[in-house]
């Protein structure tokens, strides 16, 4: 065991050798999801745009599924396990005596984000079922180039289509997507009939994840051996991410500690899902007591203003219907700096454990100005640059702490800092006015 007197260190012969499924430990079966109405099967459709395995592992009721060892393999080359650090400057300034903060780092990632944790499983897998391209959607960005790097590494193509609104602004991004050797595509784009019919009514549409998701599909669709690939909100790409919370809790182990709330940022769900699943799985076996608090922006408040309902994932409504706290698939939201924010809905393993009130959520004005403060505290303290998704888990982690020291009570709370902020400087810029 390496411990420094502020990091904790997993060893590697302690890093996961199998992923965590929570669907069989649900307080209740997960609705499966269902064709519409109307139209051609979506199950059928999907069962020829994605990845049979994740496919499987979709509608896998297995506890734990052992990691194929080359995945491991490449899960270490990028650097797992991830340390967990206690943050004791930020508790200094912030000047908490009873509360003590901790955070998990997921920005260490190669290309800044959790997101290489579901993308290097995704491309093996179409790999070994001899598919040469992922195609994909991307709205910050990071789960399109954690794609193409994955891609990369096994010697696959990538086709990203990506947020307008964000792939306008975000270029230092799109080079990096390209040097890993992606094309990419701003969405809605006229590579597709999604694309194009949208673009036909509103030129200036900023785009939005479903479209992107819809383009993504649709290019399946119309070019051979490739697959689709989904960044969040499905149950694989949950289980994938649980390599997070499974070193977590292992590492508050070492220290003897016990953490009693998660804070995670939450767009579709995949880095919240990742570190807190494996800790609701030992609380809903009443093997532990933690709270999971989930952060998201007032412009895409699928939590706390959704419906829990059957809807589609997509604009262009090419996937089955899944029950989710769901703003409604067509709805239009507003751009903002943390733009992977921005979609619809909840995943359904989230939106169950959300209807069972395990899951709680907390939101912040689209202004983002509350996101950019706790950011700047946290690198003035830290010194590690989040992105701006994550500032929303600082951003919740820090009010929280807040709170409990002005109330007395001893806390121990875990942020998730999901990505790096290197390529964001310019929202940085922007939103704390700095020249
Ligand atoms: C750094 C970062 N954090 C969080 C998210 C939100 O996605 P999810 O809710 O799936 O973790 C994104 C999405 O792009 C992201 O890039």
């Amino acid at each position: 065991m390496i411990m420094e007197k502020d990091q904790i260190t997993l060893p590697l012969d302690e890093f996961p050798t199998k992923w965590y499924n929570i669907i069989p430990d649900l307080p209740e079966p997960l609705p499966p999801p269902k064709e519409p109405e109307t139209g051609p099967s979506r199950m059928e459709f999907l069962s020829r745009a994605m990845i049979k395995e994740c496919l499987g592992q979709e509608m896998s009721d297995q506890r734990w599924v052992t990691i194929p060892e080359e995945i491991r393999e490449l899960y270490i080359h990028m650097g797992r396990p991830r340390p967990l650090y206690r943050a004791k400057r930020l508790e200094q300034s912030l000047g908490l005596k009873k509360v003590r903060l901790y955070y998990k780092r997921e920005d260490l990632s190669p290309t800044g984000s959790h997101k290489t944790n579901t993308a290097i499983a995704q491309a093996y897998y179409a790999a070994k079922e001899g598919k040469t391209t992922l195609s994909t959607e991307t709205g910050a960005g990071q789960w399109g180039t954690a794609l193409a790097y994955a891609a990369s590494l096994l010697k696959l193509e990538c086709v990203v289509f990506w947020v307008k609104s964000v792939f306008d602004w975000k270029t230092e991004r799109r080079i990096m997507m390209k040097l890993l050797g992606a094309k990419v595509y701003s969405s809605p784009s006229k590579e597709t009939k999604t694309g194009r019919e949208i673009l036909s009514k509103n030129p200036n549409s900023h785009g939005s994840l479903g479209i992107a998701i819809s383009e993504g599909l649709e290019y399946t669709e119309t070019h051979a051996n490739s697959v689709y690939c989904l960044g969040s909100v499905l149950n694989h790409v949950m289980m994938h991410q649980s390599v997070i919370g499974l070193e977590t809790i292992k590492q508050f182990e070492m220290i003897d500690e016990k953490p009693d709330l998660i804070v995670g940022c939450l767009g579709g769900g995949s880095n919240f899902g990742g570190i807190a699943l494996p800790f609701i799985g030992e609380v809903l076996k009443g093997k532990r007591e933690c709270e999971f608090l989930a952060s998201q922006s007032q412009a895409a408040p699928n939590l706390v203003k959704g419906e829990y309902r059957y809807d589609f994932g997509d604009v262009g409504e090419h996937t089955p219907l899944l029950k989710m706290y769901t703003l409604g698939h067509k709805v239009e939201m507003n751009p903002i700096k943390a733009d992977g924010l921005r979609y619809h809905a909840a995943g359904p393993i989230i939106s169950l454990l959300r209807k069972h009130n395990i899951v709680k959520a907390v939101t912040y004005p689209p202004d983002e100005k509350a996101i950019f403060e706790a950011a700047r505290i946290f690198v003035q303290t830290e010194g590690w640059l989040p992105a701006p998704e994550s500032s929303y888990a600082i951003r919740a982690g820090i009010d929280e702490a807040l709170k409990a020291e002005k109330a007395g009570a001893e806390k121990v709370i875990c942020m998730n800092i999901s990505g790096h902020g290197w390529l964001d400087l310019d929202a940085y810029r922007e939103k704390l006015g700095i020249q």
